[in-house]
């Protein structure tokens, strides 16, 4: 997990975030083992702004996979994942029961699952129609 949260650390030098010089990066592993980064990227027309775990997940899909197996997320107070950003890890995940959030803590890092974060999301079956 220290590896994930590094490439985390790598990915918010990167971040775009002017307005609220709020930077931060993620870094996300698949189910296949791949890891994909991502971070905010702000815009003046502050509701276009995009989450740093949202832009991981965008390179993830880009890169033909769809299972976070963990997502690390580093900021500089050490928080976890807004709501919308754990809405759109749930989509991208096969069990949330294991999917890991991990982020750094004074003694190394803190993890949580994404059920244990957010257990009444809204799930697909509630909108996906039969025949
Ligand atoms: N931000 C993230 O990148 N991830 C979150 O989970 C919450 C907030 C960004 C959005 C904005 O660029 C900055 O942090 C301040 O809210």
């Amino acid at each position: 997990m220290q590896d994930l949260i590094e490439s985390a650390r790598q990915a918010q030098k990167l971040a775009y975030a002017p307005y609220s010089q709020y930077f931060v990066g993620a870094a996300i592993l698949t189910n296949s083992g791949k890891v994909f980064r991502g971070s905010n990227i702000e815009n003046a027309s502050y509701g276009a702004t995009i989450c740093a775990e949202r832009a991981a997940i965008t390179n993830m899909i880009m890169g033909g996979e769809r299972d976070i197996r963990a997502l690390a997320v580093v900021t500089e107070d050490c928080g976890f994942p807004c709501g919308i950003c754990l809405q759109t890890i749930n989509e991208f995940t096969s069990d949330p029961n294991l999917c890991e959030i991990v982020v750094p803590s004074k003694s190394g890092f803190q993890i949580r699952t994404l059920q244990e974060l957010a257990p009444y999301l809204w799930r697909s079956e509630l909108v996906k129609k039969t025949k």
